[in-house]
């Protein structure tokens, strides 16, 4: 028999070791050595008319007892405003293929319908000027999406001079009539949405020929975005990895190669959710370490994706002119139960905040190329920021991501160097662990690193070269279980966390929870 003493100690290993074992992961930093700028536009956000995304999430009215400026609601704004939103893609979306922008200005707003999206009524009381009104509030930029699936040339085209010219127009004349005499700024214009699908099915061919007639007509008049702020046209691009996707981007892009003085595209956009399979039957909470390997082992193919239609883009715009502008990405669930289908609603957990990081990393490491994106969608919808209900709002795993990573917005991308080993679980290998580096405005060095096993906790042991470290700080994002959320009863289960970081003899080190995501700054 086994005396008591060595019977609890071998119950200690048991428990203990496991938690204690961390892996050892060595990273290498030169900070000399630069590469292109993390464009701030990878960090923007979408907001279609759908569910509660908007009516809801954004809009309640000025009569709402929920405060508000102008019927937007105040606390989305403040919160939206801490992770310095760069971009708002809006109307759609499918919608913005059905959304006729006449029916949202002016005093009295047309009722409609919102066929793709549980065919509710569309009220129309936000529209243009809530918009813009809105991402000011937020201190973001317009990315207004125009109807090619069901409008026209014309419609488009009064719609950017009613936002945009400053002389005295009969469409400008209206704008100050509702308010706002002075022409907004439209930063980028998305000509149609998924055009292969819900934006008309049509064939590359037949969107080439439509995508240079708006192009050619769709013009911007603000007087302050005729020369460096001029507005991007974004083209409707692949939607996967098949030859049906690499064909489009094929004809979109030899078009470009060929184009005259008359149009022009300066990006190219791509569409990518991380679903596992069609339709998205993985759940979005009450799921296990399989579902989260799956979703993580799926999301990673993003970095494929870009590299195939980077390529393709390469051979017709070898000096990179047109970006990749992966305009729709993220976690997309089953619906809630309960929920409208047709609403989108899922929850939103830590899988989804490490989902979040290993796809803005992977724009990061293709930011020669990919210098815009939008997770869809911004509130209530898809992988949201915020989630609402009436007047209770909570920020999600996700949110905290994005704030973590504001230091890396226009920061400069450094390469980092590291054998990452092996996460498996069944039949799932993928990296242990993901990481970025980047040296933001100011020449401080930034450091983003994601364990994604989520059963140990790894080592990090970084060379730092290229600067004298002094001392490092940071914060690190897990919780108890892969599925762990924040409700609106307990809105701190997924938080950021203060990690100590220790420098010395020019090398940092720190230890990794296991599931996390973390963020550290260098002191020089
Ligand atoms: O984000 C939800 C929908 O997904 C968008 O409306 C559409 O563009 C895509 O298919």
């Amino acid at each position: 028999m086994r005396s008591p003493l060595v019977v609890f100690t071998l119950i200690f290993m048991a428990i203990i070791v496991p938690i204690a074992a961390a892996q050892k992961v060595e990273l290498s930093i030169d900070a000399s050595k630069t590469g292109a700028k993390i464009d701030r536009n990878i960090f923007g956000q979408f907001a279609e008319h759908l569910g509660h995304g908007i009516y809801e999430g954004i809009w309640v009215g000025p009569d709402s007892k929920i405060p508000n400026t102008r019927g937007i609601r105040n606390d989305v704004v403040g919160a939206l405003k801490a992770i310095k939103v760069p971009n708002v893609r809006w109307p759609g979306g499918c919608f913005a293929d059905e959304y006729h922008w006449r029916n949202g200005i002016g005093p009295q707003r047309s009722v409609t319908l919102n066929p793709n999206w549980g065919g509710v009524t569309e009220a129309n009381t936000f529209g243009t000027r809530e918009f813009m009104d809105f991402i000011d509030q937020i201190g973001a930029e317009a990315y207004i999406s125009v109807n090619v699936g069901s409008g026209t040339p014309q419609e488009a085209a009064e719609w950017l001079e009613y936002m945009t010219a400053a002389a005295p127009t009969t469409l400008v004349k209206e704008r100050a009539a509702n308010g706002h005499p002075a022409p907004y700024k439209v930063a980028l214009l998305g000509i149609g949405n998924e055009s292969w699908d819900c934006g008309g099915n049509m064939t590359a061919d037949y969107y080439v020929s439509q995508m240079k007639i708006y192009s050619r007509f769709v013009r911007n008049f603000n007087p302050a975005q005729q020369d460096k702020q001029q507005m991007l046209k974004i083209a409707v691009g692949p939607g996967g990895d098949g030859a049906r996707w690499t064909d489009w981007t094929e004809t979109v892009m030899k078009a470009y190669q060929q184009h005259t003085w008359s149009w022009d595209i300066n990006g190219l956009s791509m569409h990518n959710y991380t679903v596992v399979h069609w339709p998205p039957s993985y759940t979005s909470v009450g799921f296990g370490e399989t579902e989260y390997s799956q979703i993580l082992k799926s999301t990673l193919e993003m970095d494929g994706l870009i590299s195939k239609h980077s390529a393709i883009m390469d051979k017709y715009d070898p000096d990179k002119k047109v970006a990749l502008i992966v305009d729709e990405w993220g976690g997309w669930y089953a619906p809630l139960p309960g929920s409208n289908p047709g609403f989108l609603v899922q929850q939103n957990s830590l899988r989804d905040a490490i989902l979040a990081a290993l796809n803005l990393n992977i724009f990061g490491r293709h930011a020669d190329r990919v210098r815009g994106a939008n997770i869809a969608q911004m509130i209530n919808v898809l992988q949201a920021m915020i989630m609402t209900d009436k007047e209770k709002m909570v920020l999600t795993p996700t949110y905290y991501v994005f704030k973590m990573y504001v230091p890396f917005q226009d920061a400069t991308f450094i390469p980092v160097t590291f054998d990452a080993g092996w996460y498996t679980h069944g039949a799932v290998a993928i990296p242990r662990l993901d990481a970025i580096a980047a040296k933001d405005t100011n020449g401080k060095l930034w450091l983003e690193i994601t364990n994604l096993d989520p059963n140990e906790a790894v080592e990090i042991e970084a060379g730092l070269a290229g600067i004298t470290a002094k001392s490092a700080s940071g914060e690190t994002l897990t919780a108890p279980k892969v599925d762990s959320v924040n409700t609106f009863d307990a809105a701190n289960t997924v938080t950021p966390k203060p990690i100590s970081a220790t420098v010395q003899a020019g090398k940092l080190t720190l230890k990794l929870e296991p599931k996390s995501v973390t963020v550290v700054s260098v002191e020089q």
